[in-house]
């Protein structure tokens, strides 16, 4: 059986993990919007990606024998500067996410529960590849400055995305 307070971390958890995908889904829009399609796509499976988190963790309470609790999810922003900001604001929401897991790893410690400890290996993991590759495109978007061309062509890379894992 899972602990009150671990299965009450673990919906909350849930809860930032479809946020992520509303806040994604939000950017996927905006991008379109902006007839950037590729960074547009790269949302879109950003977005199933973090769906996929929250199923994980929904899932997991289920096998423990615990409840499912969903919580309210907040709007997300809706527009953005440009793509710059949007790619910094997933860089610094994904440093918000580590975070939240590292706390989730520290109560299943102190809980004393190898089981979540464990499940949340793959997270921990998992936080080190999205923190990676959002500074990597900041990084990538940074270097297009001004050029028009470079942003177009940055697009369509990001277009080439084609599932989420
Ligand atoms: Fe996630
Ligand atoms: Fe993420």
């Amino acid at each position: 059986m899972l602990k009150e307070k671990v299965e009450t971390a673990l919906n909350n958890q849930i809860k930032e993990e479809l946020y992520s995908s509303y806040l994604y889904l939000s950017m996927a829009a905006f991008f379109e919007n902006q007839n950037f399609s590729g960074f547009s796509n790269w949302m879109r499976i950003q977005a199933q990606e973090e769906y996929g988190h929250a199923m994980k963790i929904y899932n997991y309470i289920l096998e423990r024998g615990g409840n499912v609790k969903l919580q309210k999810i907040d709007a997300p922003k809706g527009t953005w500067q440009n793509q710059l900001e949007a790619f910094e604001d997933t860089l610094k929401h994904e440093q918000k996410v580590s975070k939240s897991i590292y706390d989730l790893v520290e109560l299943s410690f102190a809980e004393k529960d190898h089981a979540t400890n464990t499940f949340l290996h793959w997270f921990v993991n998992e936080q080190v590849e999205e923190e990676s590759t959002a500074l990597k495109i900041v990084e990538r978007v940074k270097l297009t400055g001004d050029n028009k061309g470079a942003l177009f062509i940055l697009d369509r890379e990001l277009g080439m995305r084609s599932t989420a894992k």
